[in-house]
């Protein structure tokens, strides 16, 4: 009680603050996430996420190395494709953005960390995450789709694969595909807890990803949930998953802290486009300190209980952390 107990003592210097903090937000547990197309020697801004780039395979690979210097050793990679189909082909093509941006990445910097997003919505016309039929997204048919893609990331050089789609049993079937075709190595890092969310509205003004009609409520999770959340977390370490996202980050902390004591696997977070947007935004009009505003949300969602954090901030984090 006061005046024996005086919390203020150990705030006085930063010496102190530092001797006594209890959380901290490092370069190794960040990843960068980025958008790759075909082309060479492009790199155009992202209207609604300034400061984002698409890039192309080329391109990408000075990024990448530009990020290792700022001491970002793990990258996230999303495709945009030239041609869509209704199945999304060239989500399992060789030759699509990321399969040539993957070997190009692990050729140049073999210890750089390459995770690949698996899923169909940027590849496939109607924009939803799977096959269409009666004007709905079918589960089970998209399983093998799913599964290919993986392979074809794998086969490239993917460290991890990331499935972001939400059907019923895809790390199951991922994992069965990638130990048939000998990548029993690659580890499926999975979207878990993925949330039908706003917040992805300017990455998918990015990726080209609007779904054409409806919406994903009937495959991505009700935002008032939390028991369901550990729920698919506890199926995908069940089907195989190596590593569960919790997504988006801000508005679901008590989801990832719910998902750190209850799993022990690694936890990442996804610090989504719509956060980012909202971030940098304010900052741009000079109501927010923006390096601050930055590390104090990675913080928030580290002591939430993330070890790994997606954030298109990775690069400028990493140097304010140095
Ligand atoms: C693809 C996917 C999305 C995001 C990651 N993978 C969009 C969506 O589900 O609509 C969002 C990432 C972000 O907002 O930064 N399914």
């Amino acid at each position: 009680m006061f005046p024996a107990s005086r919390p203020r003592r150990l705030r006085r210097t930063p010496a102190l603050r530092e001797l006594t903090r209890e959380t901290h937000l490092r370069p190794e547990a960040l990843v960068y996430p980025l958008f790759v197309r075909h082309g060479k020697g492009v790199k155009t801004e992202i209207a609604s996420m300034p400061g984002q780039y698409h890039f192309s395979p080329d391109t990408i690979v000075a990024e990448a190395g530009a990020a290792l210097e700022d001491g970002v050793r793990a990258v996230l990679l999303f495709g945009l494709p030239d041609a869509k189909d209704a199945e999304g082909s060239e989500a399992w093509s060789d030759d699509g953005a990321v399969q040539v941006a993957v070997r190009s990445l692990k050729k140049a910097f073999p210890d750089l960390l390459v995770i690949t997003d698996v899923c169909l919505c940027e590849y496939t016309s109607h924009g939803h995450c799977g096959v269409i039929e009666k004007g709905g997204v079918v589960n089970d048919a998209t399983l093998p789709l799913l599964a290919r893609a993986a392979v074809s990331h794998a086969r490239a050089g993917a460290d991890l694969v990331a499935p972001s789609d939400m059907m019923d049993g895809r790390v199951a079937a991922i994992r069965e595909a990638l130990d048939e075709e000998n990548f029993s190595d690659t580890a499926i890092l999975s979207y878990a807890a993925k949330y039908a969310s706003a917040f992805y509205g300017p990455f998918r003004e990015a990726a080209g990803s609007t779904p054409q009609f409806g919406d994903r409520r009937a495959y991505q999770m009700d935002p008032a949930n939390v028991e369901e959340a550990m729920r698919e977390i506890a199926l995908d370490i069940d089907e195989g998953a190596d590593l569960v996202m919790v997504k988006p980050a801000l508005a679901y902390l008590d989801v990832i802290r719910r998902a750190k004591d209850a799993f022990p696997v690694p936890i990442a977070a996804y610090n989504v486009s719509g956060e980012y947007a909202m971030l940098e935004a304010a900052a741009a009009r000079g109501w927010l300190d923006r390096e601050r505003a930055i590390l104090e949300t990675l913080t928030s969602i580290r002591r939430a209980g993330a070890s790994i954090i997606l954030t298109y901030h990775a690069r400028e984090a990493a140097r304010l952390l140095r």
